[in-house]
């Protein structure tokens, strides 16, 4: 079973203690600013694949307390983000995995850990725009029609950020 300890506001960069879930033997912390250039590595591993949009070191930095990571011996194996729309709506972006531990539970491990950071932050629905449904099904995500997103934030996070909808499929979890 998972342990989880309680989490910090994601609006402070250095809130301690870490989110430390453990999952599938994977143990996820919040990010630190050493981490920003490994983090976006990792993210624009999968932006070149069209699989994620790609991240400058610089703006995970400035995003770095909405973000956390798994660590292997190689250094950072996956990381992932939860950007709050409040009220009560938060967003999962930026879900990457190393290529050296795809389909060995460090995705599953981010995502258990954004969820956990998003209910001991009030979120009441994690919503995320994703190329990977599958994925995000089998950790509880249902498929919505993208009309269907929150009305606050389809238009602050999608609309009037000129984001496109085309080709990912919206998803969401009711926590
Ligand atoms: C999608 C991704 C995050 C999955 O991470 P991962 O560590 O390889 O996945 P896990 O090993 O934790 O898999 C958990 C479960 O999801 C399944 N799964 C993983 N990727 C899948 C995919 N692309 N399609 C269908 N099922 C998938 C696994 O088989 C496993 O199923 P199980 O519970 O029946 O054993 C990873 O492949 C990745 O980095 N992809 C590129 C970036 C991306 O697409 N990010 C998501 C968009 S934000």
């Amino acid at each position: 079973m998972p342990s989880t300890s309680s989490a910090s506001p994601s609006n402070s960069p250095l809130a301690s203690p870490p989110v430390a879930e453990t999952t599938n033997g994977f143990v996820s912390r919040h990010a630190k600013p050493k981490d920003a250039p490994a983090i976006a590595g990792l993210v624009n591993n999968w932006a070149e694949r069209g699989l994620t949009l790609a991240r400058s070191a610089p703006e995970v930095l400035e995003a770095i307390h909405q973000f956390v990571v798994v660590e292997d011996d190689a250094g950072l194996a996956a990381c992932g983000s939860l950007v709050e729309w409040p009220p009560k709506i938060a967003e999962i972006r930026s879900v990457a995995v190393a290529d050296r531990q795809q389909g060995k539970g460090a995705g599953r491990a981010v995502v258990a850990a954004l969820v956990s950071k998003a209910r001991s932050e009030g979120v009441e629905i994690v919503v995320l725009l994703t190329k990977s449904p599958e994925f995000f099904a089998k950790q509880g995500f249902t498929a919505i029609e993208s009309s269907d997103l929150p009305s606050h934030y389809l238009k602050a996070a999608i609309l009037d950020r000129g984001r496109s909808l085309e080709g990912r499929t919206a998803m969401q979890l009711v926590l």
